[in-house]
């Protein structure tokens, strides 16, 4: 008798578990750890995602004890985690967390490292599968990885890496670190975060593009007339001053995370869903990107204003900024993807802090139809089709449509029809790094990138960093709470096109 697959078993098969690991984070005392990484693995083993051998072993130069680590930990789950507290689920993670101390630069605290994780492993019967968590300073990342490279033996399991960002400061630091890493570790078994890949709303671009049969025939150039990528925040520098001064919007969000949004917007339809069939389609758009003129980017720093109902200080009255800093933090780009599909087709994108709200979103701007009959009866009311992927907050996908107003007449209005992820399913948005941590535990790089793309990435920014220098518009130009530069709206207006009204 021929055995059928079980149709109910088909979504198990994406919850494959992953095999018996130990986590090492290094750089551990920091934000990320408490705001991110733990709540995730909280989340991931509330559902019973992590290995049922597990060890996790932090790193990091503060002075403390594993108790001390673990107590903070909890704190950090209780505050930041999207699901209620539980003790037995605390417990059974905590019981396999351990505290190093060490300065990254003291060969030493490396073999204290590896003792604890020895032993840990023990315990735990983590099978000496390895994933390293690099969230530290550039300058100690070289020692980190000799450390960690040097010490891998033969047979040992598997040995990954996982690299925050930022990687490398330009095109020459990035090549730098990538030969560093490449000196002891194979492409697979490096996995470079973009925290926004993992977003389930970023992944669901892939779903509407490719798991539907509408889109496709419309994306391109003949149907669409322009694409408005937007990464506004609300929130200022947070503090980070030290990184900021030296990164800028351009650095810390347009390098990365709108890149990546531009990517898997024009991307091809790959060959399938491995990692090199969705990295090698990516990294075709990146170099397709022209590099923009003078006159297509515009960069900004907020002045005082109005966020939210609440008065904040300018950029250059954050704590640690230069008074006289031209550092941007806001950057609004018309980029062109020279390729048969795009061919005159712009993507307008912008990131910023401080701006009206926080939200993310991309709109597919269609054109008008070539010949409305109700031209003259629409008035002002009736706008182009737009297809909007609301990134955050709101997470879901709206398409504008022309309906008719009833009531006798033919009048035409703007109307929407949405999709909320909130309505549509239960379960709650999982955060970006459950989703990460648990694809490097198995091996899927897919949501990561590859060196090529940052390669890339950095190439189109060092090219528009380097026309900068030749001038430097007055800073402070858009005051907190606004929506960024008047310079930007120009950009559009001179197209005879208008950033999304919000
Ligand atoms: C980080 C940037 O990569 O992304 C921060 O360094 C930014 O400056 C953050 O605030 C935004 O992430 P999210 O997930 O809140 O959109």
């Amino acid at each position: 008798m021929s055995t059928r697959p079980n149709p109910l078993a088909e979504g198990l098969g994406l919850r494959r578990r992953p095999d018996p690991c130990a986590l090492v984070v290094f750089g551990a005392s920091g934000d990320l750890t408490q705001r991110k990484l733990l709540p995730a693995l909280y989340a991931l083993a509330y559902r019973r995602l992590l290995p049922e051998r597990f060890a996790v072993v932090g790193v990091a130069r503060t002075e403390q004890t594993t108790r001390q680590f673990v107590s903070s930990m909890r704190r950090a789950v209780k505050a930041h985690a999207r699901d209620p507290y539980r003790t037995d689920v605390w417990e059974s993670l905590a019981a396999g967390i351990r505290y190093v101390q060490t300065d990254f630069a003291d060969d030493r605290g490396e073999d204290r490292v590896s003792e604890t994780l020895e032993r840990l492993e023990r315990e735990r019967g983590a099978g000496g599968n390895r994933l390293h968590y690099l969230a530290v300073p550039p300058v100690a990342f070289e020692t980190v990885v000799r450390e960690i490279g040097e010490r891998r033996r033969a047979g040992d399991g598997w040995t990954r890496l996982i690299v925050e960002k930022p990687f490398g400061h330009d095109q020459a630091s990035a090549l730098e670190l990538d030969g560093v890493l490449k000196r002891w570790f194979a492409e697979d078994e490096v996995f470079r975060i973009d925290h926004y890949l993992g977003k389930e709303t970023v992944q669901n671009m892939l779903a509407l593009r490719f798991a539907n049969g509408i889109f496709e025939p419309i994306w391109n150039r003949q149907f669409i007339d322009h694409v408005q990528i937007t990464v506004a925040e609300a929130i200022g520098i947070e503090g980070r001053s030290g990184f900021y001064e030296s990164a800028g919007a351009v650095r810390d969000i347009f390098q990365n995370h709108l890149l990546q949004l531009v990517a898997l917007t024009a991307m091809e339809p790959p060959i399938d869903f491995t990692a090199d069939s969705v990295r090698n389609e990516k990294v075709k758009v990146l170099r397709a990107l022209a590099t923009p003129g003078p006159g297509s980017i515009v960069r900004g720093q907020y002045g005082r204003g109005w966020v939210e109902g609440e008065e904040v200080p300018s950029y250059r009255e954050e704590p640690g900024v230069a008074a006289d800093s031209v550092v941007e933090t806001y950057v609004a780009a018309k980029l062109s993807v020279d390729n048969w599909r795009w061919a005159g087709t712009p993507f307008y994108v912008r990131a910023g802090k401080r701006l009206a709200r926080r939200e993310t979103t991309i709109a597919i701007q269609f054109q008008r139809a070539p010949h409305p009959p109700f031209a003259e009866l629409a008035g002002g009311g009736l706008r182009p089709n737009v297809l909007l992927v609301h990134v955050q907050p709101n997470e879901g996908v709206s398409l504008a449509i022309g309906a008719k107003v009833p009531g006798a007449g033919m009048q035409i209005r703007t109307v929407h029809m949405d999709f909320l992820y909130g309505g549509a399913f239960r379960e709650g948005v999982p955060e970006a790094y459950e989703r990460l941590v648990l694809d490097a535990m198995l091996g899927d790089a897919t949501l990561f990138t590859r060196s090529d793309e940052v390669e890339e990435q950095w190439n189109l920014v060092d090219a528009i960093v380097g026309g900068w220098r030749r001038h430097t518009p007055r800073m402070p130009n858009y005051a907190a709470g606004t929506w960024g530069p008047a310079a930007a709206d120009q950009l559009l207006h001179r197209d005879g096109r208008s950033w999304r009204r919000h």
